[in-house]
């Protein structure tokens, strides 16, 4: 009975590549909708960047980069040094985690120019020079309408992020508020999204890159389209701009179809929206994304508990069946656990089952969770490159890098293999190695940051030109 259920979860998270070719059809045509007008909130904002220039890896400068992702905080001094070099010194703070629903906004900015404040003290032992002013590039990892590189107005909170008094209002405004009370020597020059980032610090090293993708706490990805294709600017450019000219795109495709169209979406994917603090978005990203993979897990168990599948003996009244009640109880890395657990008796599995639920498990029990698990991470892999292959087909690009970031790209056993799979299946790359697919997927650890301080060096370059 236990197969039984097991097959059907296999076949309910399967996505086979006729299902990914139909995905990938309705994505181009969203992003194509997106840069003729954003607005609608079935579809994808395709945020525009104000970035016109790709890096040629020539730029130098000392930045400051401020990093908000979706698990971590950092502070980093980025020396560009040209040649396609730059050198690095950095500080992790972990983001304490009341902070993502503080009814005070405050608590955020403050926590923030904190983080700066000791980053640039310790950075700077004998104190910083009369005068001197940090140039600053504020990787702000949420969607946001810029009319300019130095603003960005938030347009809603993803990535379970639920702070009162920010959308509306410019995320770079309240930050440089923060800063100029505090006093602190610094300045944002810069507000970019995490994806940018990532494309951009990748495109200084290796001009491969064609676009910056973030499979993390959230998903979503950034590319240079034609000025002549992002209708909605109309207007808004210098008339000596040529048509041909690029700009960088943050699509927050996260929010791919809000419309539920195409994406095969589960009961238990109906349910995570339904009871998430904003239904109705971020679909793709509900799908696929670390936030919410544990809280599916969970779910699936739970059925297979109330159907009397699984975990026969666990009492109604335990502790363990409390814990299999408790949304959000898991996070990604209890997925990442079981599926890296090579035990024979799955003894890693049972000890996180212990640990985190309170389970006691058999190892038929295990066995089954493991393979769930894999069904799961399968499906968020598999649907994850959809974005990616609707941007290449877009822009007709065949061979070229895709620069990836993200505690799931990273951290997440097989993401990158699977990932690769999918691209092979949707591509016809059968039978190449997948060292030499190409459309790559490369690793671009901790990317934003420098992307950050890359993009104050573009912007700088053109304000000399008087553009
Ligand atoms: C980090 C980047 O490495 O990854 C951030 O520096 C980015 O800019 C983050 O937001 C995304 O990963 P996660 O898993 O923290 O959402
Ligand atoms: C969410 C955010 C987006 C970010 C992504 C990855 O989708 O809205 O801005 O790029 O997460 O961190």
């Amino acid at each position: 009975k236990l197969q039984e259920k097991l097959d059907r979860f296999q076949d309910e998270f399967w996505v086979p590549k006729e299902r990914l070719d139909k995905i990938i059809a309705h994505f181009i045509s969203e992003l194509d909708r997106g840069l003729r007008d954003g607005t609608d909130p079935s579809g994808i904002p395709m945020n525009v960047a104000w970035v016109m220039e790709y890096p040629d890896g020539s730029e130098t400068g000392d930045f400051l980069a401020l990093d908000l992702g979706g698990t971590n905080m950092r502070v980093v001094m980025v020396h560009l040094l040209g040649n396609h070099k730059f050198t690095t010194s950095q500080h992790k703070y972990r983001l304490p985690n009341h902070i993502r629903t503080t009814r005070n906004r405050d608590d955020l900015f403050v926590f923030m120019a904190n983080c700066l404040d000791k980053f640039v003290k310790e950075t700077n032992p004998d104190g910083v020079p009369a005068g001197k002013i940090f140039p600053l590039g504020f990787t702000f990892s949420y969607p946001v309408t810029q009319s300019r590189i130095d603003k960005g107005i938030l347009q809603r909170w993803t990535k379970g992020f639920d702070i009162p008094g920010v959308e509306g209002e410019d995320a770079a405004d309240l930050m440089n508020k923060e800063i100029a009370r505090q006093k602190l020597p610094i300045k944002i020059v810069s507000l970019i999204n995490d994806t940018s980032g990532t494309l951009v610090a990748s495109r200084y090293t290796d001009p491969l890159t064609e676009m910056g993708c973030i499979f993390g706490t959230g998903v979503n990805g950034a590319y240079y389209d034609r000025v002549e294709n992002i209708t909605k600017i109309n207007g808004q450019l210098e008339d000596d701009i040529p048509q041909k000219s690029k700009m960088l795109i943050n699509c927050e495709y996260g929010s791919f179809d809000n419309g539920h169209k195409v994406l095969p979406r589960t009961k238990f994917d109906i349910e995570i929206d339904d009871e998430s603090p904003r239904p109705g978005q971020q679909a793709f990203e509900k799908m696929t994304s670390g936030y919410y993979l544990g809280e599916l897990m969970r779910k699936a168990m739970l059925e297979g508990y109330d159907e009397g599948h699984l975990f026969i003996d666990l009492a109604k009244d335990s502790e363990g069946a409390k814990n299999l009640h408790t949304a959000y109880i898991l996070d990604t890395s209890f997925l990442s656990t079981l599926e890296s657990d090579e035990t024979a008796d799955l003894s890693d599995t049972e000890k996180e089952f212990t640990e985190k639920l309170s389970i006691a498990t058999t190892l038929e029990e295990r066995y089954f969770s493991k393979k769930l698990a894999s069904f799961i991470g399968t499906r968020a892999a598999r649907l994850s490159i959809c974005g990616i292959s609707a941007v290449c087909k877009k822009m007709d690009y065949k061979h070229c890098h895709i620069a990836a970031d993200g505690s799931v790209f990273m951290k997440y056993p097989y993401f990158p293999e699977r990932a690769a799979q999918a691209l092979s299946d949707v591509w016809g790359y059968e039978g190449i190695k997948m060292e030499d697919h190409p459309i790559q997927i490369v690793r671009a650890e901790d990317g934003s940051g420098v992307g950050a301080a890359v993009i104050a060096a573009l912007s700088a370059k053109r304000v000399t030109k008087g553009l």
